[in-house]
């Protein structure tokens, strides 16, 4: 269970936020919280269903997790993981698939049993996208649902692919990208023009069902989209804010993308300050 926020500083906070020093320190805590789910499962005989996220944001937490495994003897034997969402339509032995980034990032440097490896599949006939997507659903419900569900947030908001207008029940479906986030994947594509405008996602519900939710965010560049995710009204505009109902949710920041929060920004608002000329 997340801390509450009982600080006065933080009152504008809507959902308990945690700041690093650096992007390297809090990917570090994040990665060892994973790793003391897994070997708590591990010690109880039990599979550890993690929901995971691509980009480059939870990188440095994969990188310490195959450091755990390498020279801690971290096991994944009892992980089974879940992604977040894949481009439509994408091969997935594409440079950009997100089947390439997960095993480039983590899975092919770690023991995990490629069946427990689960990742939207790029490469579906239209017609089969909706039981596909019916059966994502099913296969986590099926081992007790997501126990820990790792995001980043794009600059529209989004969570997974989850865009502006998406509903705060929404299931794992297929989905059109907002015009800022196919700029956003430009680079990796060579151009916008390349970048999918489709993506198959899981949805803000099957989200929130997991049992303890982290958002990460690193960097000047997310601090505006962190301040309206953390104090802003909730609404289908920035669907992040959809995590504020959550009371098992915690934004893991960097000083850099928390800039912009009212404590830090404005602390005047929230603390007795001395005052300089
Ligand atoms: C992509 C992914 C998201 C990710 C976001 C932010 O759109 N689908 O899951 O959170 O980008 O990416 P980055 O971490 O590279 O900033």
């Amino acid at each position: 269970m997340a801390r509450l926020n009982l600080l006065e500083e933080t009152r504008y906070e809507k959902l308990p936020v945690s700041v690093y020093g650096s992007q390297q320190e809090a990917s570090l805590a994040v990665a060892a919280r994973i790793a003391k789910l897994i070997r708590d499962k591990q010690s109880r005989g039990e599979k550890a269903v993690l929901g995971l996220a691509t980009g480059v944001t939870p990188i440095g937490v994969y990188n310490e997790l195959v450091r755990l495994h390498k020279e801690e003897g971290l096991s994944f034997q009892n992980v089974i993981t879940f992604n977040l969402d894949e481009y439509y339509p994408m091969k997935p032995d594409a440079a950009q698939s997100y089947v390439t980034f997960m095993y480039e990032n983590l899975f092919s440097h770690v023991d995990i049993d490629k069946a427990n490896v689960h990742i939207p599949d790029g490469t579906l006939d239209k017609d089969d996208v909706v039981a596909f997507c019916l059966n994502y659903e099913r296969q986590i419900e099926e081992l007790g649902g997501l126990d820990l569900q790792i995001l980043g947030i794009g600059r529209t908001g989004h969570i997974g692919f989850n865009e502006p207008g998406s509903a705060p029940n929404s299931g794992t479906r297929l989905v059109t990208l907002d015009d800022l986030t196919r700029s956003d994947a430009a680079r990796d594509f060579g151009g916008k023009a390349n970048v999918p405008t489709k993506a198959i996602t899981m949805g803000i519900g099957t989200i929130f069902k997991a049992r303890e939710i982290i958002l990460m965010a690193w960097s000047k560049k997310k601090a505006p989209i962190i301040k309206k995710a953390v104090e802003g009204e909730m609404s289908g505009e920035v669907p992040a804010t959809y995590l504020q109902l959550s009371d098992h949710v915690e934004f893991v920041l960097d000083e850099a993308a928390a800039s912009e929060l009212t404590r830090f920004d404005t602390p005047w608002l929230v603390k007795d300050c001395s005052w300089e000329d």
